[in-house]
């Protein structure tokens, strides 16, 4: 085991590497179909709201119990250490509830990369189709084609190999400077192709021009409000923010012990947020809907790889703003997934003296393993209708991230207390004031969870 452990190397680059962890395909490939899928401007609602009541409370948690856990911020031992330092339960219940944290965190990180790392592998595989025109013909048909296609893997063979370089170099120069160039050039393909989705007429249908679009995502129906769109806009939070995994928790465990998370965490979530709602929002949601249009646009899983690409190959110069796309959407996956890699390895080499570059290789084939089923589903059930692949998204999404958050709320909230909100503050050029934290951590945070997770599921035990 390393004595000294590594830090971020600066400001900057702690926030740039914090983005990208936070911006991932989630905020591009997830967000407009589950937006889309659950009303559009209806889910916006119980979004924002979510963001506020339980993605910023939780989000200060997580870099809390990560900076105070610093070499053992992740895993089972940050949530043990942490609960026992500030003597909120007797040893016995903290390692319980230490080592139920640490297995959550664990087994979704894995259920999550078995399907993941695919997304970045198509995204690699069609900005290659995107420059050599090969999808042009019929895009719809293509993305069935491509799943089906055993060779195709190659990319997602590929991403693993750019993910298991990026961990070997280490924090800073690794996954900190990966972050520094990456992180810039998706917002300038995101703004790029934001401007563009906003001067596209509909080549179908004149009612479906891109700024329809945008009222489809800013007009919020209220009649369309429902549990389930609360539950999946909670989810996605947690999703696009990486609350309730485990890996924002790893990237905080490199903070100096006096950083300030509280502006670091405000700037990650704004980031985070403008790639989600304002280029997710305005550059696909409304590209898509200038193809499909209001029903059509309710799509699925596949919305990102068929619609946009159908629309891409219709446009003068579809070829580089296909490029631009799913670079960009390959650029967004690298990096979040370089944190969920950077967490596994760090679990290895701090928790079982591995060492980094052994570690990165168990994780590679780890990987290979967790990754066949989705690998092999649409090969060998020569169907692209990703049934297996939309269970694991739905679970991911609806209930498995809720479930640490809520652990990690009640705990932090009702058994830590204020010497929780003393370690929040700690360093900080801003505080979290007393009342927010009472507002929040303790009451409105567990009640809004426990709500909706109540309401959603009512059906299956009343
Ligand atoms: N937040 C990242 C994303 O939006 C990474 C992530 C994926 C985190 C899945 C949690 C679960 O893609």
């Amino acid at each position: 085991m390393t004595e000294s452990r590594e830090n971020w190397g600066s400001k900057i680059g702690l926030i740039l590497a914090m983005a990208g962890n936070a911006v991932g395909l989630g905020n591009f490939w997830r967000f407009p179909y589950v937006a889309a899928s659950n009303g559009g401007g209806a889910f916006m609602v119980p979004y924002f709201f979510a963001l506020i009541v339980i993605g910023i409370p939780i989000m200060l948690v997580e870099w809390s119990i990560g900076r105070y856990g610093g070499k053992h911020g992740h895993g089972t031992l940050g949530p043990m250490m942490y609960i026992q330092a500030k003597q909120a339960m007797s040893p016995k219940k903290a390692i319980i509830v230490g080592s139920l944290c640490g297995m959550i965190a664990f087994a979704v990180t894995i259920l999550v990369n078995s399907y993941y790392n695919h997304i970045i592998g198509w995204s690699l595989g069609f900005a290659i189709h995107s420059l050599l025109g090969t999808y042009k013909s019929d895009p719809g048909a293509f993305f069935g084609a491509y799943v089906q296609d055993p060779k195709m893997l190659v990319f997602w063979v590929i991403s693993l190999g750019i993910l298991a370089t990026a961990v070997m170099k280490g924090i800073q120069d690794g996954i900190e400077s990966w972050a520094k160039i990456m992180m810039p050039v998706l917002y300038v393909f995101g703004i790029i192709l934001g401007i563009r989705a906003l001067t596209l007429g509909s080549p179908i249908n004149p009612d479906w021009s891109s700024l329809k679009g945008l009222n489809f995502v800013w007009n919020p129906d209220f009649s369309q409000l429902s549990w389930s769109s609360a539950i999946a806009a909670a989810g996605q939070i947690f999703f696009t923010l990486s609350l309730g995994m485990g890996i924002i928790q790893n990237y905080a465990s490199y903070l100096k012990p006096d950083e300030d998370i509280i502006t670091a965490s405000v700037a990650t979530v704004s980031l985070n947020e403008f790639a989600e709602v304002v280029l997710g929002g305005t550059a696909v949601i409304p590209i898509a809907y200038a193809f499909l249009g209001p029903e059509g646009i309710k799509g699925s899983i596949g919305l990102a790889f068929m619609a946009l690409p159908n629309v891409f190959s219709t446009m003068t110069g579809g070829g580089i703003f296909g490029a631009l796309w799913f670079l960009l959407l390959f650029f967004a996956g690298i990096t979040s997934a370089i944190a969920m890699y950077n967490y596994l390895v760090a679990l290895l080499e701090e928790d079982a003296g591995i060492d980094r570059k052994k570690g990165a290789w168990i994780v590679f084939i780890g990987y290979l393993i967790v990754g066949a089923p989705i690998a092999l589903e649409s090969v060998l059930t020569k169907s692209a209708n990703l049934m297996y692949f939309t269970e694991v998204d739905n679970w991911i999404g609806n209930y498995l991230l809720i479930v640490l958050g809520l652990i990690e709320i009640v705990v932090i909230g009702w058994c830590v207390k204020d010497s929780a909100l003393e370690e929040m503050n700690k360093g900080g050029l801003w505080k979290v004031p007393k009342w927010f934290f009472r507002l929040f951590h303790q009451f409105l945070t567990p009640v809004t969870i426990i709500t909706f997770l109540v309401f959603f599921t009512r059906d299956y035990w009343i």
